[in-house]
């Protein structure tokens, strides 16, 4: 229902829906495709031409390795995977800030129907754009963080710019803080959705070169958005996981939820043999 949900909202807007590219990317600087933008990396570096100007789809990602590396964290928290699978809508010299985070806020809000209050959203200290489209959008401040936060690219060279993530507070009783606080990994406030806007190419010298247009790429865990949607504390209690989780407690005659520890290794099995 997400996925159909998160592609017939962007169809309706226009945009041409793609299947997944493949986990091995066209790509020799990646080794996996670690996000729904690297089948894109060509048309949104102007390298190669764009068979669209409005793009969305469900595309496969594995983080273990290199710059977008989850692997350590997998089972620490509830919600890191190794593979995952990540929402995508893009626009290529097309929609920039306004529209992007306007559409962002519809889908979370009034189409998914998340409480408007329970949101919180973050911007790059730079993008003074971004925060005051926030502002005017949905009456929010955004949080303003600098680069390991808010400003996002693939790999270390490539399309790269500031990002706008919009986080949701999964209640009180959970422990952890705001984003940018020093209890932000907590566990409270999860990140669901990142709105990256590409604006620089960063080239082999570290330079960043002014894109000759603007692009968006989006990226929202298709685990993290049900986990919120289900009312579950981490992404392994959604229907997505939950049938390998409980496999694995059979399989090992371990119970989830009654030691620390086993939790921990429970999860990253239940992570690994999906
Ligand atoms: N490319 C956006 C993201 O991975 O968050």
């Amino acid at each position: 229902d997400i996925r159909k949900t998160f592609l017939s909202y962007f169809e309706s807007r226009g945009h041409k829906i793609v299947p997944s590219a493949s986990l091995i990317p066209n790509d020799p600087s990646l080794l996996f495709t670690v996000a729904g933008m690297v089948p894109w990396k060509g048309i949104l570096q102007g390298t190669e031409p764009a068979f669209a100007t409005r793009v969305a789809d469900v595309q496969k990602c594995i983080r273990a390795g290199g710059k977008h590396n989850d692997l350590e964290e997998v089972g620490f928290d509830g919600r890191h995977h190794t593979f995952f699978e990540m929402l995508g809508n893009w626009s290529f010299g097309d929609y920039f800030k306004e529209e992007a985070i306007a559409m962002s806020w519809e889908l979370l809000t009034s189409v998914f129907g998340l409480d408007p209050n329970r949101i919180v959203v973050t911007t790059h200290y730079s993008d003074d754009e971004a925060a005051a489209i926030w502002k005017k959008v949905s009456g929010k401040d955004a949080i303003l963080l600098g680069d390991k936060d808010n400003w996002w690219s693939a790999g270390d060279t490539g399309p790269c710019g500031p990002c706008t993530e919009m986080h949701y507070d999964l209640g009180e009783d959970m422990p952890g803080g705001l984003p940018g606080t020093p209890d932000e990994d907590g566990g409270r406030f999860v990140e669901i959705w990142n709105d990256v806007f590409m604006q620089y190419n960063k080239n082999e010298e570290g330079k960043f070169v002014p894109l000759g247009r603007h692009n968006v790429d989006t990226g929202m865990g298709v685990e993290r958005i049900a986990m919120v949607a289900q009312g579950v504390e981490s992404t392994f209690e959604t229907d997505v996981l939950k049938h390998i989780l409980n496999k694995v407690c059979e399989i090992t005659g371990k119970t989830y939820k009654e030691n620390n520890k086993t939790d921990i290794s429970l999860r990253i099995v239940t992570d690994h043999a999906r």
